[in-house]
C-alpha cells in the first residue's frame, strides 16, 4: 500500500473515532499511529528496515548482541546451569540482535544446549522478517510467542530483554495550567487534526502525578508512559527466578520532570529527521519518548523484584569487554594492490560503528541499561562491574572477536 494512502486512511479512521467519541487523549492517538492492526507504523514494520527512520544498537554493530550473549551466559552459569534456560526478547524488530546473540551463544556448548530463545513480536510483518533473517541459523531453538502464550506458561527461570521497546509505548501528555494539570487531546476539525487541552483522561494519570509528587509549572509539559511500569510488573511476574534487562533512553524521575525541561521528551522520527509535528503523517513516522527509570524501578519493586543496577550502555558494554573487540586495522603498504586498502577501509568503518555503541555523546551514554532481579540472583554481573576492574584479557583468551566487516555486512543485508 503506498505510504500516502496508508497515512490518509489512518487519519480518516482517527477522525472517525474522534467524531464518534469526541477528542481522544494523545496516548490513544499515538497507539493508533504505531499499533493500528493494519495501518500502524510498527504493524507495517516500516521504520527500522535499512535504518529508514531509526537505527538501534542492534542495527549498528554485531558487538551489541555478542556482548549481551556473554552477559546472559554468565547469568546462566551463575544460576547453576539450568536446562532449559529461557531468554525472551521483546520487540526484536529486524531480528539482528537474535542473529548476533545466537551466533555467540553457539560458541558455549552447554549454554547453547540449554538456551530457549523466545521472541515476542506483535507485528506480523516484523515477525516474518525475523523468521527469514534467522532461517537456517539455530532456528530450531527459537520460538515466537505472544504475551498471552507467556501468561499461560508456568513461571520460568531465565532472562527477559527489551531493547528500545518501552520508549515506543503510547504516552499521555500533560501540561501545567493555572487551573491545575490538563491533558493534551487530539481533536478533528475542518483544518484537520489539532491538539486541545482537556481534563485528565483517567484517574490513573492523576494518581501517577499525585503518587510521584509531580507538580507542574504553568506551561510545563511532560509525557507520562503509564504503560511501561505496568508492563514491567507483568513481565517480572513471568519469572520464577532471573533477570529483566531494559536498554533504552531515559532518566530518573527528578530529571525527567524537572521544570527546566519545558516540553517533555516526545519526538517524531521520519527518515532520520527529528521533528515535533506529532500529528503529521500518522502511521508514517516513529513517535518515541524517554523512559522514567524511577517509575520502572518502583513497579518492579511492587511486583517483588529489585533493581540490581542502572548504568550507561557504555559502562555495561565495557564491563563485558567491548574494548577487546575493537580492532586496530593494519595500514596497507604504500603502492600495494587495492585489496588490502579495501579491507583496511572496511575495518575502519567497522571500528567506527562499534565506537558508536560506547562513546559518550553517542549511544554510549544516551542509552541506559536497567537490570532488575527476581528471586535470589547474583547482582555482581560483569555488565554491572567497573570496567577498569576487568582482568587483562590477552588476544588468545578472547575468542569473541566479531567477524571483520560484521557491521558492514548489515548494510547489504537490509531486507531479507
Ligand atoms: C524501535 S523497535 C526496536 C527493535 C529492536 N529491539 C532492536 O533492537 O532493533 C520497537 C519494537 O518493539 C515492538 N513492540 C512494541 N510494543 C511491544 C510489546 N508490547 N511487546 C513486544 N514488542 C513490542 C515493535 O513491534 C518493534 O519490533
Amino acid at each position: 500500500m503506498p505510504c500516502e494512502d496508508a497515512s490518509d486512511r489512518l487519519r480518516s479512521e482517527i477522525a472517525a473515532e474522534i467524531g464518534a467519541r469526541g477528542p481522544i487523549p494523545f496516548a490513544r492517538f499515538m497507539e493508533m499511529c504505531l499499533y493500528h492492526p493494519v495501518l500502524g507504523y510498527y504493524t507495517r514494520g516500516i521504520g527500522g528496515g535499512g535504518g529508514r527512520d531509526y537505527l538501534t544498537s542492534s542495527g549498528t554493530h554485531s558487538a551489541f548482541g555478542l556482548l549481551l550473549a556473554r552477559q546472559v551466559d554468565e547469568m546462566w552459569r551463575r544460576a547453576g546451569r539450568p536446562d532449559p534456560y529461557h531468554f525472551v526478547e521483546f520487540g526484536p524488530g529486524e531480528g539482528y540482535f537474535a542473529l548476533d546473540f545466537l551466533r555467540e551463544a553457539a560458541r558455549s556448548e552447554g549454554f547453547a544446549k540449554a538456551l530457549r530463545y523466545v521472541m515476542v513480536e506483535p507485528s506480523p510483518v516484523l515477525a516474518e522478517r525475523q523468521r527469514s533473517r534467522l532461517a537456517g541459523r539455530s532456528a530450531s531453538a527459537v520460538q515466537w510467542l505472544s504475551e498471552q502464550d507467556l501468561d499461560r506458561r508456568a513461571k520460568f527461570a531465565g532472562c527477559l530483554f527489551a531493547n528500545e521497546v518501552l520508549d515506543a509505548f503510547p504516552v499521555h501528555r500533560v501540561m501545567g495550567t493555572p487551573q491545575g494539570p490538563r491533558e493534551i487531546h487530539v481533536d478533528a476539525g475542518a483544518g484537520g487534526l489539532h491538539e486541545i487541552l482537556a481534563p485528565l483522561s483517567s484517574d490513573s494519570v492523576g494518581c501517577f502525578l499525585h503518587d510521584n509528587g509531580i507538580v507542574l509549572e504553568d506551561g510545563q509539559e511532560i509525557d507520562l508512559n503509564l504503560a511501561a511500569p505496568c508492563w514491567v510488573s507483568w513481565a517480572a511476574g513471568l519469572l520464577q527466578r532471573g533477570y529483566l534487562m531494559i536498554v533504552d533512553y531515559g532518566y530518573e524521575a527528578p530529571e525527567l520532570y524537572a521544570p527546566q525541561r519545558r516540553r517533555g521528551t516526545l519526538l517524531a522520527y521520519h527518515r532520520h529527521r527529528i521533528g515535533e509535528d506529532f500529528l503529521e503523517r500518522p502511521g508514517e513516522q516513529d513517535l518515541t519518548a524517554h523512559l522514567d527509570f524511577t517509575a520502572i524501578r518502583r513497579a518492579a519493586e511492587s511486583a517483588g523484584a529489585r533493581q540490581l543496577g542502572l548504568t550507561t550502555q557504555a559502562r555495561f558494554l565495557l564491563g563485558l569487554g567491548a574494548l577487546e573487540l575493537i580492532q586496530v586495522p593494519e595500514a596497507p603498504l604504500a603502492g600495494g594492490d587495492d585489496q588490502p586498502a579495501g579491507r583496511f577501509l572496511e575495518a575502519l568503518k567497522d571500528r567506527e560503528a562499534l565506537k558508536e555503541l560506547i562513546l559518550p555523546g553517542r549511544m554510549g551514554d544516551r542509552f541506559r541499561v536497567q537490570v532488575l532481579g527476581v528471586g535470589d540472583v547474583p547482582r555482581d554481573l560483569a555488565g554491572l562491574s567497573r570496567p577498569w576492574d576487568r582482568p587483562e584479557v590477552t588476544a588468545a583468551a578472547s575468542p569473541l572477536s566479531p567477524p571483520r566487516g560484521a557491521a558492514l555486512a548489515r548494510e547489504s543485508e537490509d531486507q531479507p
